[in-house]
């Protein structure tokens, strides 16, 4: 399994994973033992496709060596591109989408026929809730849980509604199942997942499950467990929800909120359903609810449009907002969707060289900033593993899911400790445990 793209790429392979154990696979540490190379992917922008093209055409040694190889590209790309990855790229015999890999023992069989094999269904109904993932990762410390599947949001520059279908919600039963399962095997740290979890809703005949009641079952459920969860949609960021955060001390003080750009009309353009107005209205909601809360955010500069007045507007909002993290993007035109068709990709590449530029450098010094502030503070953390730096220093995450060093001493990996900020770069804090 080979995976590339989002947290929900990350636990659809271990869905996958399981499908495949059940038929009787297993998991290789190399490819060179694999008889199947899955590659799960992403369509989000173009040079997530162009790397994943390359990974593919770089297996062509390995077919050579191994005739009865099968590479299969499954997610977002597989859905896209569908039959078309046959003809565009050689080494590729199965194609799946995010929806159909419940197929996938059965498209095994077919291109070991030298069949072509391809399912790239969507699927209204599907969520995986009767499939327990195979935990992938060697650490163990911390898991991803999938609750619900697909968005209904058609931002107008998005590929995800096209390559990942309708929403649908998942049944917290089969979720708080999963968690519990995790919890069992010794993780510390679960990460509830969905492209726009506050829109999560569960309904039957009996009853109705929002996201910030699941969000309570599960503090509930697992009480000495850290709870995450991601991504979360500014027009459906409620009160609501951060004040379950506050009230639950193991449900963890982050939230994940996509600006995208800070300018009203590109907010407009991208059919992002919020102003900029509404979106510092929730950033102050957080920060009174749930003082001291870690936040970050997506932003892309160069939409349709964007002048320069606009691009301010978006660094503007970054200075008021202050986040602690941001992944910064510059806008990537995808087929399909409906700006491709009707907003002009129109400016120019440069240009959004220069913005990204600008928009990294100011995000850099104020991540630096939000770091020193930290410096004097003490922080619970949750250690994850050795610093790659030192095998003498251990590293984890607080709270608000800020990287931390400090000296292993006694600790072992898994352990909470309370840790104390000394120094700082604009990436990772620097401490020691009190
Ligand atoms: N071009 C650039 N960035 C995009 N994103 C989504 N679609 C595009 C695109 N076409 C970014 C958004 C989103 C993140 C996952 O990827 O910022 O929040
Ligand atoms: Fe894409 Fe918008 Fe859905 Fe996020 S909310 S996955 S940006 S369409």
């Amino acid at each position: 399994m080979e995976t590339y793209g989002c947290q929900m790429n990350v636990a659809d392979s271990e869905v996958v994973a399981s499908i495949m154990e059940h038929d009787g696979f297993q998991i290789t540490k190399t490819r060179e033992e694999a008889d199947v190379i899955l590659v799960n992917t992403c369509s989000v922008r173009e040079n997530a496709e162009t790397r994943v093209r390359g990974r593919v055409q770089g297996f062509s040694e390995l077919k050579k060596k191994n005739p009865k190889l099968l590479v299969g590209v499954i997610g977002c790309m597989a859905e896209r591109l569908g039959e078309k990855l046959f003809e565009q790229e050689k080494n590729v015999n199965i194609v799946v989408g995010p929806d159909a890999y419940m197929d996938l023992p059965m498209l095994v069989e077919k291109a070991k026929k030298g069949e072509k094999a391809i399912n790239i269904e969507l699927s209204l109904t599907e969520t995986y809730k009767d499939i327990c993932p195979s935990r992938i990762d060697e650490t163990s410390i911390s898991g991803f849980v999938s609750i619900m599947r697909g968005c209904n949001n058609f931002c107008t520059y998005c590929i995800v509604p096209y390559t990942r279908g309708r929403e649908r919600s998942r049944n917290p039963e089969s979720i708080l199942k999963e968690v519990r399962d995790l919890s069992d095997k010794g993780y510390k740290e679960v990460t509830l997942l969905g492209q726009n979890v506050n829109s999560f809703v569960y309904k039957n005949s009996e009853s109705q499950v929002s996201f910030p009641e699941l969000l309570e079952l599960v503090a509930q459920e697992v009480p000495n467990m850290r709870i995450r969860f991601a991504t979360s949609h500014p027009k459906d960021m409620s009160d609501d929800t951060l004040h379950v955060i506050a009230k639950y001390s193991n449900i963890c003080n982050f939230i994940h909120l996509p600006v995208q750009s800070g300018s009203d009309s590109v907010l407009k353009d991208m059919r992002r359903k919020y102003t900029q107005e509404w979106y510092k209205d929730r950033i102050t909601a957080i920060r009174k609810i749930i003082p001291g809360c870690g936040i970050s955010s997506d932003i892309f500069c160069g939409f349709h449009n964007e002048n320069e007045e606009d691009f301010q507007e978006t660094i503007e909002l970054m200075k008021w907002a202050r986040f602690d993290l941001a992944y910064m993007f510059k806008y990537s035109e995808r087929p399909g969707t409906f700006a491709y068709k009707n907003l002009k990709d129109n400016v120019p590449e440069n240009v959004k060289s220069k913005r990204l530029d600008e928009m990294i450098h100011l995000q850099n010094q104020i991540s630096l900033e939000n770091n020193q502030n930290d410096i004097g503070e003490v922080f619970e953390v949750l250690i994850e593993g050795i610093s790659k730096r030192s095998e003498h220093d251990v590293y984890g995450r607080t709270s608000q899911n800020k990287v931390i060093v400090f000296p292993k001493g006694n600790f072992e990996i898994g352990d909470f400790a309370n840790v104390k900020v000394n120094s700082c770069t604009k990436a990772t804090l620097v401490g020691e445990s009190v």
